[in-house]
């Protein structure tokens, strides 16, 4: 096991009709911004919560945060605080809204352009307080320091780190009103996220392998519900903390981390718009294809262990557990190849290209360069 230093500051408050506890949640006396994406929750009764517990305090609303969020919006909430002079933030929404309002957050007590605290971190200083209602299970942004945010301008998606939310409110009734494509992206991106954390190398610590195989159980047991009865209360709060527990941290201890998935799908994403959680969908397999001897000995005890695949060589389970991967994303409704959802030749090089011009070398083994990218790409293409 490696060495690792374990913080998470963040309150969780989790469960039905807990959104009338940002009463007492948000200090007193504070100004706020509030801060929503196009609208979904003006359709499912968060909105009207949300107001309802804000009643007598001081608050503004910034509306339009999109997802993937930009700095070309976010520029206007920051200015917009700096002019009113917001102490405090509430994000309302999925994780866009809630990166973008960390990084207004970061932004509002910065003189220069919020960009360049997405490019510098350590031009990151005083950082305004800031909870959220989470209503979209997949990112974990609730519970964790992380934000990804896009350009339009220059067509590029870069993560970041910025603070932990003071407090998250889960009520899995909110997320009943998700679309089925946003169901299968966030099980996708919480899928992935166990596996960015999970999928290295063997025998660091038995104890995180179990926790990221729970998860990536609970997932493949939970997912035909998720997709067909997204009504179903225990269900939703089952999947919604899925998405939490993925990348709040608390899988990570002492163990080796991959993320050139996710590298790989930022730009899948700034390139083509493609949706988060289905760009990882259809790069992971090829990654395991591509990566495959390097991650040999965990691909078959993940084989084992999740999907029961005990029988035959070492080759044969290899290639049967990346084959029950992709087709786990393809039950979500997923497709896991680039010509299905209109990506090409031009994509690939261009990534191939970024990543050579970074001279970027993702991955447990630092060697997801350009060149490997484009091999991972062509394998799913
Ligand atoms: O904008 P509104 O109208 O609210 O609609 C949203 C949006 O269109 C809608 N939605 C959210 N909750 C809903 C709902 N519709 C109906 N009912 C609800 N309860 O869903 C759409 C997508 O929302 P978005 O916030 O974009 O999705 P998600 O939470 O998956 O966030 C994706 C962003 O998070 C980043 C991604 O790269 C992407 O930019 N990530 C953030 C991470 C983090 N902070 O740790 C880690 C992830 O790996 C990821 O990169
Ligand atoms: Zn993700």
């Amino acid at each position: 096991m490696e060495n690792f230093i374990f913080q998470n500051p963040t309150k969780l408050i989790f469960g039905k009709g807990m959104i009338a506890r940002l009463a007492t949640e948000i200090p007193v006396g504070v100004k706020i911004m509030v801060t929503f994406g196009g609208g979904s929750v003006k359709k499912n009764g968060v909105y009207e919560q949300v107001t309802a517990a804000l009643a007598g305090r001081d608050y503004i609303e910034f509306w339009g945060i999109e997802p993937n969020p930009k700095i070309e919006t976010l520029r206007k909430a920051v200015a917009q605080c700096k002019r009113e002079g917001v102490d405090f933030l509430l994000s309302v929404g999925g994780g866009s809204v809630l990166d973008g309002t960390k990084l207004i957050a970061a932004a509002v007590r910065y003189d220069g352009d919020a960009w360049d605290l997405v490019r510098d971190g350590s031009l990151i200083g005083e950082i305004l307080p800031f909870g959220d209602v989470m209503t979209l299970p997949a990112t974990a942004s609730e519970m964790n320091r992380n934000a990804v945010i896009s350009s339009i301008e220059t067509k590029e998606k870069y993560g970041m780190k910025v603070d932990y939310p003071r407090f998250s409110i889960l009520d899995p009734q909110t997320t009943f009103s998700l679309p089925k494509y946003q169901r299968a992206a966030g099980m996708a991106d919480t899928f992935i996220h166990v596996m960015e954390q999970y999928m290295t190398v063997t025998g660091q610590s038995p104890l995180m392998d179990r926790w990221s195989e729970g998860i990536l159980q609970t997932l493949v047991e939970i997912a035909p519900r998720v997709l067909e009865e997204p009504h179903d209360y225990d269900t939703m709060a089952d999947y919604m903390l899925c998405a939490t527990m993925g990348l709040n941290g608390f899988i990570a201890m002492g163990v080796t981390e991959d993320w050139a998935t996710h590298q790989i799908g930022h730009e899948l994403t700034a390139i083509n718009g493609l949706t988060h959680g289905h760009t990882l969908a259809i790069v992971f397999p090829g990654l395991l294809k591509v990566l495959r001897d390097q991650k040999m000995a965990k691909i078959l005890q993940y084989g084992e262990r999740v999907w029961g695949i005990t029988e035959g060589s070492d080759e044969e389970r290899a290639t049967r557990t990346i084959d029950a991967t992709e087709r786990f994303f393809r039950s979500l409704g997923l497709q896991t190849r680039l010509h299905e959802v209109g990506i090409g030749e031009d994509t690939i090089c261009e990534i191939e290209r970024r990543f050579n011009e970074r001279g970027v070398a993702f991955g447990e083994g630092h060697n997801v360069t350009g060149t490997v990218a484009r091999r991972i790409l062509e394998e799913v293409k």
